[in-house]
């Protein structure tokens, strides 16, 4: 019997912050769950978040920070493969390559560099080169499909575009025609990634209503203290009505946030309450206290196990960064013969 190929599956994660609930239940939770049937790779895109970071304390601690919260939140480093992306250098060597084949107006056209000139933000090479480098993170495993949110679309079209550039001036396909995207992938050129663009989970409202969001400053971050949790909580903006009322689950804050832990059942008893009235938020809060303390209590332990043990973090990365380059080599061993480079590795040529 042989065991089905499953497709590859890739996705890379900036390290800026603590995540927020938002960014767990919209972006973090979706992606594990791609695990079940997929060979999901990750990496903590520190190289990228080079383009602005300042702060190598910061840099540091926020890229293993995000190491912690994938392995808390549920990740299995056996199954899954995480790595540190300046850990497989092969991603750089790969991206020299792709520049040479990248027009300066497909770049033009990319929102990251738009948005960076209209905030008239000094233009640096790395943001300009933002989806070069991100296009070689993604053709150098093979990957099958990319899990994006929908702002991070166009850059994967654009890994689509330079790898048919980098096919038809090396690999020998046919300019100008259109791709025939059933067509199997012929084993060798540079494979072209579908999107999966993540179902939109619903969105996770903040303190105050609005999207949860780092730049609205109404978030919750996930693994905070269980008294910075419970003010938080308390902190959630509600209506003005009295606790004998009969409440509207339907537009409540508190109980928008706690359908995200809970199941249908739960929230039907809960939505009774609401409706029928001697039931304040107090009470509404307390409960999504204790939902949420539930589920994030347990990993809050883990991510602070692990982030107080930073050599068990650096072994998981570092088997993953082992586990990536072997994926990548032969990637580049087939590059490097088409453009005409010597054969051996770049990242090991010792002279
Ligand atoms: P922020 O708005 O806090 O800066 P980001 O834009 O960095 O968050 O989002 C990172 C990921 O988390 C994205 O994939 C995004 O879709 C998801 N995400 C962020 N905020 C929310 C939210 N309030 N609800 C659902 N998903 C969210
Ligand atoms: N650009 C992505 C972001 O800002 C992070 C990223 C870097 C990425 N390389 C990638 C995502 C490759 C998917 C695939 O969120």
């Amino acid at each position: 019997m042989t065991t089905p190929v499953r497709p590859r599956s890739l996705s890379g994660i900036k390290p800026t912050g603590q995540p927020h609930w938002g960014n767990y239940f919209g972006m973090i939770q979706p992606a594990l769950k791609l695990a079940d049937d997929h060979d999901a790779m990750y990496f903590i895109a520190d190289l990228h978040a080079l383009t602005s970071v300042r702060d190598r304390e910061a840099m540091r601690r926020d890229s293993l920070g995000i190491a912690a919260t994938m392995l808390a939140a549920g990740l299995d480093p056996q199954q899954t493969i995480l790595w540190r992306q300046s850990d497989v250098p092969e991603v750089l060597e790969l991206s020299w390559l792709l520049g040479c084949v990248t027009s300066l107006g497909l770049l033009e056209r990319a929102h990251s560099v738009k948005d960076a000139r209209a905030k008239q933000k000094d233009l640096n090479l790395g943001t300009y080169s933002y989806p070069v480098l991100m296009a070689a993170d993604i053709l150098a495993f093979d990957s099958d499909v990319v899990p994006v949110g929908k702002d991070q679309l166009q850059h994967l079209e654009m890994a689509r575009d330079m790898a048919t550039y980098f096919n038809v001036a090396f690999m020998g396909h046919k300019a100008g025609g259109t791709v025939d995207e059933r067509a199997p992938w012929d084993g060798h050129s540079l494979k072209r990634p579908t999107a999966l663009i993540q179902e939109q989970t619903a969105i996770v409202p903040g303190l105050d209503g609005q999207k949860m969001s780092k730049s609205y400053d109404n978030y919750i971050s996930i693994f905070a203290t269980p008294k910075e949790l419970k003010k938080a909580v308390m902190a959630i903006v509600t209506d003005a009505k009295t606790l004998e009322d009969p409440k509207d689950p339907d537009t409540c804050n508190v109980f928008a946030l706690y359908k995200l832990f809970t199941t249908k059942d739960q929230q039907a008893e809960l939505a009774a309450k609401y409706r029928a009235g001697n039931f304040g938020y107090g009470h509404a809060k307390l409960a999504l206290l204790e939902v949420a303390e539930a589920h994030f209590g347990p990993r809050r332990v883990r991510y602070q196990e692990l982030m107080a043990n930073p050599a068990e973090l650096e072994a998981i990365l570092t088997d993953g960064a082992r586990r990536a380059r072997n994926l990548a080599r032969p990637v580049l061993a087939r590059v490097r013969e088409a453009v005409g480079l010597p054969a051996h590795p770049y990242a090991e040529f010792n002279p």
